[in-house]
């Protein structure tokens, strides 16, 4: 059979070549879920369709993995909502590594975010992470802090407690200077947790940067403990209202060194 020995040398030198990509892709499931509260695990990330608000609202969301290289996952959610009343859904990705931890305890969360928005019409949403503390390692229905730093805010607004007399929320802190860019600071509760905001002077729509340095600044400057346990780190979009809108994350990643 010569044939065969020169059809598998080629073959061989094409292996070891492609047997070392750098970084890994890992195979996942790119198929789209539209399901309330569908999720879709890939490596030490969950895809969350969580679309908690959608009571007397009409649209739909749905969303699919993209892609897994390395630590750095890619995804992408359409959708469009009316009616009903506030935030309709938070289509997100979760990190499951690392979670569980003092805050005091944590030495970095690095993450990059690589991410665009496009619809017609103007969309109500925002893009930002989403970082829940709890008084117990795991606690999940005593959550006691809502921490969200936003990347982007499209004519929605921040839960506050103070509102100037136009209805725009009032921030606690303004110009503070972290990670890179230049945020106020929001106050308020959801009715469960209390809620630190932080939203951008500019949309930034390329995030690099450690977040945990917001969490530094809220256990130095606010009220925050550092003894409460970082429960939830996810990192999407809410959505409230909007036609036809599609958000993609081309390439996010966060890693928690504790
Ligand atoms: C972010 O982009 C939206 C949509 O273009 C715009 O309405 C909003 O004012 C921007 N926010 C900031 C802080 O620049």
């Amino acid at each position: 059979m010569p044939s065969f020995a020169l059809v598998l040398l080629p073959l061989l030198g094409a292996a070891l070549v492609l047997s070392e990509p750098v970084p890994r892709t890992t195979q996942i499931d790119t198929s789209s879920y539209c399901g309330q509260y569908d999720t879709v695990t890939a490596g030490s990330y969950v895809l969350n369709l969580d679309q908690w608000g959608i009571s007397g609202a009409t649209g739909s969301d749905c969303a699919n993995l993209v892609s897994l290289s390395g630590s750095t996952i890619a995804w992408q959610t359409e959708w469009s909502w009316s009616g009903g009343s506030g935030v309709k859904t938070f289509t997100n990705i979760q990190l499951t590594d690392g979670i569980n931890v003092q805050l005091s305890d944590i030495n970095s969360i690095q993450s990059s975010w690589s991410w665009s928005q496009s619809g017609s019409g103007a969309a109500v949403s925002d893009v930002a992470y989403d970082l829940f503390t709890s008084s117990t390692s795991g606690g999940s229905s005593e959550n006691d802090w809502e921490i969200m730093v936003w990347l982007a805010n499209y004519n929605s607004g921040p839960i506050s407690y103070n509102y100037d007399s136009s209805g725009n929320a009032v921030p606690i802190e303004s110009g503070l200077s972290i990670a890179g860019n230049a945020w106020d600071l929001y106050y308020g509760s959801n009715g469960y947790n209390y809620v630190y905001s932080f939203l951008p002077s500019s949309n930034i729509t390329s995030f690099s940067g450690d977040v945990n340095l917001f969490l530094q600044y809220l256990t130095s400057e606010q009220s925050l403990p550092s003894s409460q346990y970082l429960t939830t780190f996810e990192a999407g979009t809410e959505a409230t209202s909007g036609s036809d809108v599609t958000f993609n994350t081309a390439a996010y990643s966060a890693i928690i060194s504790s």
